[in-house]
């Protein structure tokens, strides 16, 4: 049994646009999409172009549009698309090197205006580590857990409105520090946050929790932040002389 791949092809250096290519593979009940592509790479087009690594969900460099939705590859199965075809593009709202493969820079940038380390304010360095309490550690674990696969950003429709809208991946990644109890540095992040491209920008439509392959939720960080943002600013109106950390 064999099922066909309409896989998008574009090469920056040919006169030619864009285009979807048909390809034929067997099926298998063990092939994911990406040993589709990888059979395809190895036996029928050695010009493909995409990126993976670990071909276990960890990575995260897999990812692509599948039928239009964002997914990772490697843990989506091929015969669920049965009778086929499959249309394989690259993630939506991103640009386009070659390929599958898309431009991830701006991504990256996004994520380091989050600031997205332990921030101290003492100084020097505390003498001995800081301690973490199993429940401490459970208040941001969720949000550790993303691989920046950015198929978050593939579902998101404010970011295809607003590129410049940091995402759903940036601000759980801020959430994962600010609500580390070593970190000190919510004020600061909450001053990067609280821009014009920043949370407020997201309208909870949802869809980047619906895809996330790790459960991290990034809908209910961002909604969470604005609540703990809002709540702070009253803190701050009612009681002017206190400025809480947090
Ligand atoms: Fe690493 Fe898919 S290849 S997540």
């Amino acid at each position: 049994e064999r099922i066909s791949l309409e896989v998008f092809r574009y090469n920056p250096e040919s006169d030619t646009g864009p285009e979807f290519q048909q390809y034929e593979v067997p099926l298998r009940k063990d092939w994911v999409i990406l040993d589709a592509l990888n059979h395809i790479k190895d036996q029928l087009d050695g010009t493909l172009s995409y990126r993976w690594s670990c071909r276990m969900g960890v990575c995260g460099s897999c990812g692509m549009m599948v039928n239009g939705k964002p997914v990772l590859t490697c843990a989506t199965f091929l015969e669920k698309f049965m009778p086929g075809p499959v249309r394989v593009e690259p993630l939506e709202n991103f640009p386009v090197i070659r390929d599958l493969v898309i431009d991830m820079s701006d991504f990256l940038e996004k994520l380091k205006t989050v600031k997205p380390w332990i921030i101290r304010e003492e100084e020097p360095e505390p003498e001995r580590e800081l301690l973490q309490t199993p429940s401490q550690l459970a208040d941001y674990t969720q949000y550790s857990m993303c691989i920046n696969c950015m198929l978050c950003y593939a579902a998101c429709p404010i970011i295809g409105l607003e590129p410049d809208f940091v995402g759903p991946a940036a601000i759980a990644l801020a959430q994962r520090y600010n609500l580390d109890n070593r970190d000190q540095g919510n004020k600061e992040r909450r001053e990067a946050l609280n821009q014009e491209h920043g949370m407020w920008q997201c309208t909870f439509v949802g869809d980047c929790s619906v895809v996330c392959p790790k459960n991290v939720d990034p809908a209910g960080a961002i909604q969470r932040y604005k609540v703990d943002t809002a709540s702070h600013w009253w803190k701050n109106l009612l009681l002017p002389w206190g400025t809480d950390k947090h």
